[in-house]
């Protein structure tokens, strides 16, 4: 027993510390100054200009903005570039019909002549990047014109990095507005699809895996980026040619250890880090909670009618994604601020400022008031956020109905501006997006949707700030029948009436529209936010951003010299960290790698995310694993998990080695770590990441598209 004790203590004091996890996404520019040495200690063995360089090849000119919000990286001097699966999936969705269906059995290119172009998306390349806060604040003595003369000097900024040479740029403050960096980029347009798994695999797990470790998802898709044949960015043209990349990463076949330095080089979207406690408190008690509870009720009804009929579950698939892929990481995020004490924390932190502050008369006079003007100002905040997270959740995205409602309300108002002309061609413009809509939507899931969304509304939203009647009716929502019979009145709901409305939309149709009872009713909740909820939540917000303003520069005065990160904006950022499982919770814990053996454990023809593809098992079978197989064990390795600080907008991002190789890409985040927008936990936050090889595998051996790696460099 005592001996057991004694094993039991070893195995704490042994527990794997983390001391490598590190919190922090760094300005590529800003490295030799903070983060290159430590980096280096932690086994980097290039240089900062090796990451960031506007004189030569470097890193950065290897990855790319992808689409409107992901990362990609360029693997070829071909202009071969790899995203994640769930990144290019709508374009994948796109190039997919009954006939051709890429999305179920996947897609590859067997020659360039195969590819797929796909108008509309886009790639970007970051040129250069700098801080330019002295020209940005250049002038303004006067606090009251600070926004107006702000806005002139950053269109000045941009307009002068863009002359003559096609480049787009634009300013975005860092720091809650102390500082400005200019960011000029190199967009390319023809970009076509070379390679995607079948979903089965890109896809594996579906929304039960997602955000969890351990995991085996197939998660990345190829793409083709064109230029001229001068190299320049170019619309679509047949006689585009493959674009030669300043810089591709060179891919390595070694696989990964535990404590193996990693880095992630991408665009992280939005952290909110700096945030005072009552911002923390609002989040994960009430904000998070309010938001779960109603995408819970939502998920039962949808899941309740697509596990009832095939043809729902199809409809339904993509919005069921999406509707909980935020739910599931904000109940990891209230546990994982609850878990860290998170109020307590920012409260001691808070302590820490004021006991700084009041060293020095200064300091009071410029900071005293941040403390009780967060306090004031989140108080106040309080009924508008229940109010607006409420609007956002059920009336703007929660129902099939107001979403249309709000696409054709949108054209009702605009056509009374428009000639006969114009105006026809608005409403033409809609046909896509009303084919689609229909093509998705099952009346009797919405309806249903809507009437207990609306229940939650009547009841949780302060009455001031809802429709008048609707307040003081919502009751009657009960029976269904109120429900009932303005769907069965409404225009909205047939394709056929209202494509006929469309497609002759005069002024009178446009009036009749008016009429109708699902627009009207819309119309009311919209009136009603807009009047009741907006402008004070508006008014407040911006007084908000004042004092975080203010509050931002003490932490840095109070920092000085210390390495301090800006939060996540969609900018090229460094992440840096190691490779490393962790511990879930007391007495668990998880290894660093997964492997094809758990992706086969998992097979289960019955359950959609589940269904492992017949030629991956049998290539498991005959362990037909070629130069794929993880020396160390023989196995094929799937995915690995890293303690670097990523978060969404990182998907797609390159994960490299300490000799700047290509080892995974990230797609994901561990559950039990999605506080850290908020709050990073070094024993929890781990990334989630592809493992390269596994993607090799798949192109060459499922696929047989091994002709691709001849172009990429494999470092053995
Ligand atoms: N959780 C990842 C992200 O935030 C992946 C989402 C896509 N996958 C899914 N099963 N819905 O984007
Ligand atoms: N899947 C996320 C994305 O699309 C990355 C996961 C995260 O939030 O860290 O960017």
């Amino acid at each position: 027993m005592r001996r057991l004790i004694a094993l039991a203590m070893l195995v704490v004091f042994l527990a794997p510390l983390s001391v490598f996890a590190k919190e922090g996404m760094w300005l590529p520019i800003l490295l030799k100054k903070y983060n290159i040495e430590e980096m280096q200690k932690m086994g980097f063995k290039l240089t900062a200009e090796d990451i960031y360089d506007i004189n030569k090849a470097s890193m950065k000119d290897a990855v790319v903005i992808f689409g409107g919000g992901c990362t990609g990286e360029l693997i070829s001097d071909k202009g071969l570039l790899i995203t994640n699966h769930h990144c290019g999936y709508r374009q994948i969705q796109a190039h997919s019909s009954l006939e051709n269906d890429y999305l179920t059995n996947g897609f590859w290119a067997m020659s360039q002549k195969e590819e797929l172009p796909n108008p509309g998306l886009s790639v970007k390349f970051l040129v250069r990047m700098a801080d330019v806060t002295a020209e940005a604040m250049k002038g303004i003595t006067d606090e009251s014109k600070e926004q107006k003369e702000l806005k002139k000097n950053i269109k000045e900024i941009e307009k002068a990095a863009e002359k003559d040479n096609g480049y787009k740029a634009i300013v975005k403050p860092i720091f809650n507005g102390n500082q400005y960096f200019l960011f000029v980029y190199e967009e390319y347009k023809d970009v076509r699809l070379v390679g995607a798994p079948p979903s089965a695999i890109g896809k594996f797990g579906g929304d039960t895996d997602n955000w969890m470790w351990p995991r085996h998802t197939g998660d990345f898709s190829l793409f083709r980026i064109y230029a001229d044949k001068d190299g320049k960015p170019a619309e679509y043209s047949p006689n585009n040619v493959p674009l030669k990349p300043k810089k591709f990463f060179p891919i390595s076949m070694k696989g990964v250890k535990t404590n193996d330095f990693t880095m992630v080089f991408g665009y992280p979207g939005s952290t909110a880090r700096y945030l005072p406690s009552q911002a923390v408190d609002r989040i994960m008690n009430v904000s998070d909670p309010d938001k779960v509870a109603i995408r819970t009720l939502k998920l039962r009804l949808m899941n309740e009618d697509m596990e009832a009929d095939r043809g729902v579950r199809i409809q339904y698939a993509a919005k069921n994604a999406s509707t909980s892929n935020a739910w599931k990481k904000w109940q990891g995020e209230i546990k994982g601020l609850k878990r860290l004490n998170a109020v307590e924390r920012k409260l001691n932190q808070e302590k820490a400022f004021k006991a700084w502050m009041e060293q020095d008369p200064a300091r009071q006079k410029t900071y005293g008031q941040v403390l009780p003007q967060f306090e004031e100002l989140y108080k106040a905040l309080k009924p508008y956020s229940k109010a607006y997270d409420y609007y956002s959740e059920i009336i703007y995205r929660g129902t099939d109905i107001f979403s249309i409602a709000r696409t054709v309300d949108r054209l009702i108002k605009r056509s009374f501006n428009y000639d006969a002309a114009k105006r026809q061609k608005a409403a033409d413009a809609l046909k896509a997006s009303i084919d689609k809509h229909f093509k998705d939507y099952n009346q009797p899931t919405d309806e249903k949707i809507f009437t207990e969304l609306l229940k939650v509304y009547g009841k949780e939203v302060d009455c001031i700030f809802q429709p008048e009647y609707f307040c003081k009716n919502y009751a009657k929502l009960e029976s269904g029948k109120f429900t009932k019979k303005i769907y069965r009145k409404s225009i909205l709901t047939s394709k056929t009436k209202l494509n006929a409305l469309l497609s002759n939309f005069t002024p009178a149709n446009a009036k009749k529209l008016e009429k109708d009872p699902i627009i009207r009713l819309y119309r009311e909740f919209v009136d009603a936010f807009t009047v009741k909820v907006w402008p004070n939540h508006a008014k407040i917000s911006t007084k908000i951003g004042a004092v975080q303003k203010l509050y931002m520069k003490a932490l840095m005065e109070m920092n000085k010299g210390k390495a301090l990160y800006p939060d996540a904006n969609f900018t090229l950022r460094v992440a840096y960290g190691k490779v490393e499982g962790y511990q879930p919770k007391d007495g668990v814990t998880y290894k660093h790698f997964t492997t094809l053996d758990g992706i086969i454990a998992k097979d289960n023809p019955e359950i959609y995310d589940y269904n492992v593809p017949q030629r991956l098992k049998e290539l498991y079978k005959n362990k037909d694993y070629g130069q794929y197989a993880d020396s160390s064990d023989g196995k094929v390795h799937t995915c690995f998990v890293a303690s670097n600080h990523t978060t969404g907008g990182n998907s797609g991002s390159p994960v490299v080695n300490a000799e700047g190789h290509l080892i995974g890409v990230n797609f994901d985040r561990c559950w039990e770590g999605t506080m850290s927008d908020i709050m990073f936990d070094p024993e929890r936050c781990r990334n989630i990441v592809l493992d390269i090889r596994y993607a090799l595998f798949l192109i060459d051996k499922f696929a047989g598209a091994g002709y691709l790696l001849d172009e990429m460099q494999l470092v053995k």
